[in-house]
Parts: C-alpha cells; sequence; structure tokens
C-alpha cells in the first residue's frame, strides 16, 4: 500500500540564530513517508553543519527527494534536475560549490540512468540508505565523482540514524512517525516493493523512544506511517513481537499524546485485535485510511491484492460496529489492465456501498518492471479519463456529504496554528478536517470542543463552545 501522496514541501525549519555553516535545502514530492525521510536526511546532516534553508539558490546542497508511484516519475526528476544544475552553475561562476543528491524511490530505481542523463549529479541514494549521507558526502568531495547507493543494506537504517530532532518551531502539534516500511505483497500495479524493498518494522524501543522525544516537545498527535503498518511486528523490549495494536496502547500512555492515527493499512492485516482496539482506545483517531483500489473481484485478483469485494464490505461493517463514527478513506486504481466496463460498475458499487469520507483515484499508469505494466488488455487513456471523472464525481459527492453531516456537531479539534483571516485559529477533527474558529492563541495546542456551524469548500466552520480542554 504506498502511503497517500502529498505534493511538494520543502523542509521549513527555522535556521539557528547563528548564521548556517552549510546550508541546505530539501525539495520532497510524494508520500508522507518522504516528508519523514526528508526530516530524518536533514537530521543525518545536522552534525556536518547542514541548517535547512527554503531556497535552493543559496544551498550548498540540495536534495531532490523523488517518487515513483505513478505517472510520468522520472521525466519529472529529468526536468527539476535541469533546473537545478543552472543554480548549480550559476554558483559556480561565483566560486561556490553546491552538491546535488537524488534520493527517494526513483533513485532506487533509476540510479544509474540519473548518473548518465545528468552527470552533474553528485549523489545519489535509495530510500534504504540515507544513514550513509555523511560519508557519501565525504566521498563524493574526495573522489570528485559521483556517488551511487542503492543497495538494500542487511543493516536497518533506523539503528545508526542519529535522534530525530524534535520538532522545535511552535506549531508542531502533529507529526509522522515511519514504524514500519517495505512491502513483500507485490500488487500487480505497484512499484514500492522494489524501492522500498522487502517488509519490515523498527523496534518497540526505538519508537517510543521517538515518540516521547515527540510527545515531550509538545507534539499531540502522531501519525504513524508504513506502506503496511497494520503489518507492523517490531521486537520488543522483552524479544516478543510486537503487533501494531500492543504498539498503539503503548504510544497512547506516553504523557501528552492524544491522538494516534496510522496508514496506510492493507485490508488483509485488519485484524479483531486492531478492530477492538478502535473500540476501546479512545486515543485511535475513527479516521482509518484503507485503500481497496477496485470493486470488482477480476480486478481484485488480478490485482494480487488477496481479498474480495464482500470481504472488504465485511471487514468496514466490522469496524463500524466497533467505532459507529469511524470514517473510511480509500485509493482506488482506475483502468487496471482488464478492467472492463463492468469491473468498473463494480467499483462505483462499491462505493455507494461503504461510503468515504475521503479518496484517492487514479489513472492506472504503468510501472517498468511491474507485472500489469507487461499484461495484455491494457485500457485506453480516454476511457480511464471517462472512467475516473464519474467516481471522483461520485466521491466528491461522499465527501461533501459526510463533510456537510458535521453542521450541527460539537467535536473535539486540536488546534495547530493561527489562520488566515485575523483572530482565526485552525486545527483538525478527528476525521482529519480541517477547522477554523475564531479564537485565542492560547488554545494552540490544545483539544477543545467546536461546535460545527459551516461546510467550507474542503474544510469546516465553527465556534468554540467553550475554553474547556478536552485533554
Ligand atoms: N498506477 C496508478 N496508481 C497507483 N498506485 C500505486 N501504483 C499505481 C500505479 N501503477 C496508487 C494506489 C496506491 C496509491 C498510493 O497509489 O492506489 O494505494
Ligand atoms: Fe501497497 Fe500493494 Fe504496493 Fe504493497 S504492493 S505498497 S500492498 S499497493
Amino acid at each position: 500500500m504506498g502511503l497517500r501522496q502529498s505534493g511538494v514541501a520543502a523542509m521549513t525549519r527555522t535556521p539557528d540564530h547563528t548564521a548556517p555553516s552549510r546550508a541546505l535545502h530539501v525539495i520532497t514530492w510524494g508520500c508522507q513517508m518522504n516528508v519523514y525521510d526528508s526530516a530524518r536526511m536533514g537530521d543525518v546532516l545536522r552534525p556536518l553543519g547542514y541548517q535547512p534553508v527554503d531556497t535552493p539558490d543559496t544551498a550548498d546542497m540540495i536534495i531532490l527527494n523523488t517518487c515513483h508511484i505513478r505517472d510520468r516519475a522520472a521525466e519529472k526528476v529529468f526536468s527539476e534536475l535541469g533546473r537545478l544544475r543552472l543554480i548549480k552553475e550559476a554558483r559556480k561562476a561565483e566560486g561556490q560549490q553546491t552538491i546535488i543528491a537524488v534520493a527517494g524511490c526513483v533513485a532506487q530505481a533509476e540510479g544509474q540512468e540519473i548518473l548518465a542523463r545528468a552527470p552533474y549529479v553528485d549523489i545519489v541514494l535509495g530510500p534504504q540508505t540515507y544513514h550513509r549521507l555523511p560519508e557519501m558526502v565525504a566521498r563524493a568531495a574526495r573522489a570528485g565523482r559521483a556517488v551511487i547507493e542503492t543497495d538494500f543494506p542487511a543493516e536497518q537504517k533506523f539503528d545508526f540514524l542519529p535522534e530525530a530532532e524534535a520538532p522545535q518551531t511552535p506549531g508542531n502539534y502533529t507529526a509522522f512517525l515511519t514504524i514500519q516500511e517495505g512491502c513483500d505483497k507485490f500488487c500487480s500495479f505497484c512499484v514500492v516493493p522494489y524501492t522500498r524493498g522487502a517488509e519490515s518494522s523498527r523496534t518497540v524501543q526505538s519508537v517510543l523512544a521517538e515518540a516521547r522525544r515527540m510527545a515531550d516537545s509538545g507534539v499531540r498527535e502522531i501519525s504513524l506511517l508504513g506502506q503496511n503498518v497494520n503489518a507492523y511486528h517490531g521486537e520488543g523490549p522483552d524479544g516478543t513481537v510486537w503487533d501494531l495494536t500492543r504498539l498503539a496502547y503503548a504510544l497512547a500512555d506516553i504523557p501528552g499524546l492524544t491522538r494516534i492515527r496510522y496508514t496506510t493499512s492493507h485490508p488483509r492485516d485488519m485484524n479483531d485485535a486492531l478492530i477492538a482496539a478502535h473500540r476501546d482506545l479512545p486515543a485511535l483517531m475513527p479516521f482509518l485510511h484503507l485503500p481497496v483500489q477496485s470493486g470488482s473481484d477480476r480486478i481484485l485478483r488480478a490485482m494480487n491484492r488477496g481479498h474480495t469485494a464482500d470481504e472488504y464490505r465485511d471487514l468496514v461493517r466490522r469496524l463500524r460496529a466497533a467505532r459507529p463514527d469511524l470514517a473510511l478513506s480509500s485509493d482506488f486504481i482506475i483502468g487496471h489492465p482488464g478492467e472492463t466496463e463492468e469491473d468498473f460498475e463494480a467499483t462505483m458499487q462499491l462505493v455507494r456501498d461503504v461510503g468515504f469520507a475521503l479518496a484517492y483515484s487514479f489513472k492506472y499508469s504503468p510501472r517498468p518492471g511491474t507485472p500489469a505494466a507487461g499484461a495484455p488488455l491494457q485500457v485506453p487513456e480516454d476511457v480511464k479519463d471517462a472512467r475516473l471523472q464519474a467516481l471522483q464525481k461520485l466521491l466528491r459527492e461522499q465527501q461533501d456529504a459526510f463533510n456537510a453531516s458535521m453542521v450541527g456537531k460539537t467535536v473535539p479539534v486540536l488546534f495547530t496554528g493561527k489562520g488566515r483571516k485575523p483572530g482565526q485559529i485552525t486545527g483538525r477533527s478527528p476525521w482529519l478536517q480541517p477547522v477554523h474558529v475564531i479564537g485565542p492563541d492560547h488554545l494552540i495546542g490544545q483539544t477543545v470542543p467546536v461546535h460545527i456551524t459551516e461546510r467550507l469548500t474542503n474544510s469546516l466552520g465553527g465556534l468554540l463552545e467553550e475554553e474547556n480542554v478536552y485533554a
């Protein structure tokens, strides 16, 4: 299960008050795990004097952290590299050096191609090797030629990374924490098992230690990340293997941590204990990203998903029985090879039956080296377009209806920062909806009941019930 995509984000931590000895700019594409990885690359480079800056123009080192999940990933990378090359040349003319590193899943999949086509790139590194970045920087400087590290090392990078720097800037009340990585499920369409490697889980101790540091620095809500997060099986302090449920209970005991989310889950790994935790553990938020990809049994089989549409419906029924206010989100792929009109209609029917609060839907995009890429019966683009439009219309209606159903209710909102309008503060509902109210700044960082009065395009507006603190 790939993680949800998050668009472009740069590291925006404020530099120290002392002038940075070396400036680092990280460009992040792709999922939340890439956002997490980018922050950790910053942690690894900090002892070398690198401090994050917001623009590439003045950076001594630029990391492009890439995503390979869909579309013309490699072309996008080469076009961005063309832009970075100009910056590197302009700085060189002024006698300054710029190290360009390409990281992430495109680097993993197309490392050699990158070095061949963009010889001004200094370092190419895959998602499992960035703990070795300081050594790569030194080697690139020493050898004066490019360094490539795209193997899957025997060691786990998490055992070698420095402690994650706790978010320092006010406003970081929510944080991502990677607990599991990689995938052994080999869905027909997906590149993740090839780019992120085999499934592996971090130890319980390292996860809890990082979560404690986050909570100590003010984080109230943690989103646990993993390509198959609910397959988590980390070694516990007692030598036994802990599953996600046990980990969630331990996290909920950390003072200050009031909200726990996890993403992305595979339907096959949703077990009874985890379903029961949604009933019994208040810190587990009632919102679950549980991608189904298709509603047709034939296509689910072709995708190698390992479950039927009815098994998914049944799973949703059990989840909602445990936690009646649970909202679901999903990913869908339209136009997987072999998808007929009838298969597509089965997907529409599943959407109607389940009702999603949020969803991400994509046209199937062949990934080189994956089984579906070479499959017969590829669906023409115009057919994919038409089906995607119909699906997105239905999903949009469901999302709007879900958000509209909040109006008139009082919901706990974790305020995370100031809003755009004067006097406004903004936060998130348990269902991930942004909520804006007029209210005092001192509520930022707290969870407070809000009476929802209106549905805006992608958010909700409300009134503070009282300045009563939930937790
Ligand atoms: N084409 C289109 N969408 C894809 N996804 C993964 N691989 C592909 C592909 N080849 C989608 C899936 C996954 C999400 C992160 O991206 O829906 O859940
Ligand atoms: Fe998710 Fe399947 Fe890709 Fe694994 S192979 S990351 S389960 S979509």
